[in-house]
């Protein structure tokens, strides 16, 4: 592999970035100083060092995605557009392999991790791991007292068992006017718009710790509703950038890529 490329994939900066700082002889290969971007190195016997650092290798790649609404959760397709796809045109050099963990519906929006690591996906995707995903959601009319009670103590969506008991966060009433801009556009597509100003709506974040099929809409459906607006803004303890508009992505940083690693117990690493 060529230099820059190691250590651009390394996290050390973009491939112009990399460049420079090999240029200004601050990296070495092998103990000697090294100034062509260019040069072939072996990643898995050549020691890489940068200011006198030792740059560890690691055969995975993790991304954070917003995404947008409009892509599907998987690696190809015929006929949609999906999430690889928005990858490769944000991103230089996706290594082959990289895949979502874990899929968000067509029309669903926010967080989606991609990497080539299967041992990570398995890990944060296990029912037996309960790792936390938080959404938020913006569904129609009000949902009673009742409705949220079963929501958080498990509710019937019609599969073998329960629910298992969720949280529900800053759940609140409110009026068409009171929703964010971006909010209001989306639902303003699908809602009737002589209706629109005496609408109520419910906006709040619905915490689980499983994820079945079509989970949340199902959830809010059995709670008497409907999810016009559906946004992951968690998983175990990776957060939506807010950086991020819809359609970007960025690599993970090393202490996003450490955290949730951790956060869903024993990582085991398989070189
Ligand atoms: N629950 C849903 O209903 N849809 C999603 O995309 C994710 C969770």
């Amino acid at each position: 592999m060529r230099l820059d490329k190691f250590l651009s994939e390394m996290l050390y900066g973009t491939r112009s970035e990399v460049k420079k700082t090999i240029r200004s002889g601050l990296v070495t290969v092998n103990g000697t100083a090294i100034t062509k971007p260019e040069l072939k190195i072996d990643e898995l016997s050549d020691i890489i060092c940068v200011g006198g650092e030792e740059v560890l290798y690691s055969k995975y790649v993790y991304y954070m995605m917003y995404k947008p609404a409009g892509y599907i959760s998987a690696t190809k397709d015929n006929s949609q557009k999906t999430v690889i796809d928005l990858l490769k045109k944000n991103m230089d050099n996706i290594k082959n392999g990289v895949f979502p963990v874990g899929r968000l519906d067509i029309d669903t929006e926010g967080l989606l991790l991609l990497t080539n690591d299967g041992n990570l996906a398995h890990m944060l995707l296990s029912p037996v791991k309960h790792v936390e995903k938080a959404y938020y959601l913006i569904a129609d009319g009000i949902i009673t007292e009742e409705a949220i009670k079963q929501l958080e103590e498990g509710i019937d969506i019609g599969d073998d068992t329960q629910t298992l008991p969720a949280r529900i966060e800053n759940i609140k009433a409110c009026q068409f006017k009171e929703l964010g801009e971006y909010e209001q556009g989306i639902i303003a597509k699908s809602h009737d718009a002589r209706k629109i100003s005496d609408d109520i709506f419910t906006s709040m974040e619905l915490v689980l710790h499983e994820g079945r099929y079509h989970q949340v809409k199902r959830m809010v459906k059995a709670a008497g509703s409907q999810v016009l607006y559906l946004k992951r803004i968690r998983m175990g303890t990776l957060l939506l950038d807010e950086k991020l508009a819809p359609g970007q992505c960025r690599k993970l940083t090393d202490e996003e890529t450490r955290s949730i690693k951790n956060c869903c117990g024993k990582y085991i690493m398989v070189s």
